[in-house]
């Protein structure tokens, strides 16, 4: 088995032959791909087990991002999604990243926080913020005390912080290391239980206990370089390329209109990996969003720029984001797909994801803002949607790919345009016939 995500030709073959290509690439077996992917991954009897009022389940398209090579390791990225082109666009930039060498990522430790919010402060709330903090200790003891597993595997409380709201509202922060775990119900467990000691210390009530999910200690940083000349297009040089991200970058950090839609390009990567690997995508666009704003205003999360002249003209790409994934617990122990997500990764903690899902982001990012400086989004869109025109209009084959050219040449994609260029198709491959039959 060699292990790459370089799979050249992968979109042209059929399902099957996708699995047998990706099992021989990964080690997985294809069986076990089929067993897992087959019926969207979940059967209603394990879906009733997750949710309420089970009816069924719904199934959305599970493909694979190549090329991805992160921090020197190539990775075939699953990705959950529904929307076209965002699979083949993360591949494409992917490839265009590793001919500079591939993503960067670095990921903080897994340290999320647990706010313990106290109401009706009494004598002042700087004061009971400090009897709070004179008691750090203690209140290290009693959260560890309730997540005992967690600090057996290394994880638990590693700080304890309190802010002053308003003059009668303190909020206690309980940071604990959560390991491999994205976890929710391990910091919520620790604010429950610490929650009456600390209204004490404060002479306060308690309010709230729940996790944030702007999970600020939890970043992940990614960042690449690609040479110019892998950035052109028929049309565009490199340069002018990089010239067109680089102000559609700046459109992003001077308009949060702007900032809004491009960072949905990146979440569109970074959800589709979450997803595919049974994560909470609503925590980690919670985190994103409120991320992007923690200025005041609101910001891309990923920025590009020019690399020095002397340092050769690339275009280099930077994304930082909070990232609270799990590789163990919840969903994991029971969706056979999210299961089969992770096996696919080859990873060996939540570190290492969080890498993997901010390069697709950064990758999904690029495409998007390279499409945009050239052709404009909706060329390769009109190309995926003029093929499944071309397949309504009857195309069979290697007719859908030339159906689909001629009526994105004509910008006519309408069934109508589709069949008549199947007709014009027909009459040649007639004439071919009859050439050959003379
Ligand atoms: C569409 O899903 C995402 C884009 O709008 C992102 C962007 O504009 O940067 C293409």
């Amino acid at each position: 088995m060699t292990r790459t995500s370089r799979l050249p030709g992968f979109y042209k073959v059929t399902v099957n032959e996708r699995r047998i290509l990706v099992g021989d690439t990964t080690g997985c077996d294809p069986r076990e791909l089929e067993l897992a992917l087959e019926g969207g991954g979940m059967d209603a009897e394990t879906a009733d087990k997750f949710v309420e009022n089970v009816l069924g389940t719904y199934g959305l398209p599970y493909g694979v991002a190549l090329n991805v090579r992160v921090n020197g390791r190539d990775h075939v990225v699953p990705m959950v999604i529904e929307e076209p082109s965002v699979v083949a666009a993360a591949s494409n930039a992917a490839r265009m990243v590793r001919e500079g060498g591939g993503f960067i990522a670095q990921a903080d430790p897994p340290i999320m926080i647990a706010q313990i919010q106290i109401r009706d402060v009494r004598g002042g709330a700087a004061a009971a913020a400090a009897r709070v903090l004179e008691h750090a200790g203690e209140i290290t003891k009693m959260a560890n005390g309730a997540v005992g597993g967690l600090v057996a595997r290394g994880g638990g409380v590693t700080g304890i912080e309190a802010r002053v709201l308003a003059e009668d509202m303190v909020v206690v922060h309980v940071l604990v290391d959560c390991k491999d775990a994205m976890g929710a119900n391990l910091v919520n467990s620790v604010a429950e239980i610490v929650a009456d000691r600390i209204a004490e210390l404060a002479s306060g009530r308690v309010g709230l206990r729940i996790l944030s999910n702007l999970a600020d200690k939890r970043l992940v940083r990614v960042r690449c370089r690609i040479p110019s000349a892998s950035l052109a297009t028929d049309e565009m040089s490199g340069d002018a390329v990089i010239d067109g991200v680089l102000n559609a970058s700046r459109f992003a950090q001077l308009d949060p209109y702007r900032a809004a839609t491009h960072n949905k390009g990146i979440m569109n990567g970074i959800d589709a990996v979450v997803i595919a690997t049974g994560n909470d995508w609503r925590a980690v666009e919670a985190g994103a969003h409120a991320y992007a704003a923690r200025s005041g205003r609101y910001q891309p999360l990923a920025v590009w720029s020019r690399a020095p002249a002397e340092a050769g003209d690339d275009l280099l790409g930077v994304l930082e984001l909070p990232m609270a994934l799990g590789t163990v617990g919840g969903t994991l122990r029971v969706h056979p797909a999210a299961r089969l997500s992770l096996r696919l990764l080859a990873i060996t903690d939540a570190q290492e994801l969080a890498g993997i899902v901010a390069a697709v982001g950064l990758a999904s990012n690029l495409a998007a803002l390279r499409a945009l400086a050239t052709d404009g989004i909706q060329r390769g869109h009109m190309g995926l949607h003029a093929r499944a025109v071309a397949l309504a209009a009857g195309a069979l084959g290697g007719q859908v790919e030339r159906v689909a050219a001629m009526i994105v040449e004509a910008r006519d994609i309408t069934l109508e345009a589709a069949r008549k260029a199947l007709n014009v198709l027909a009459a040649e491959e007639g004439d071919a016939a009859s050439l050959v039959n003379d």
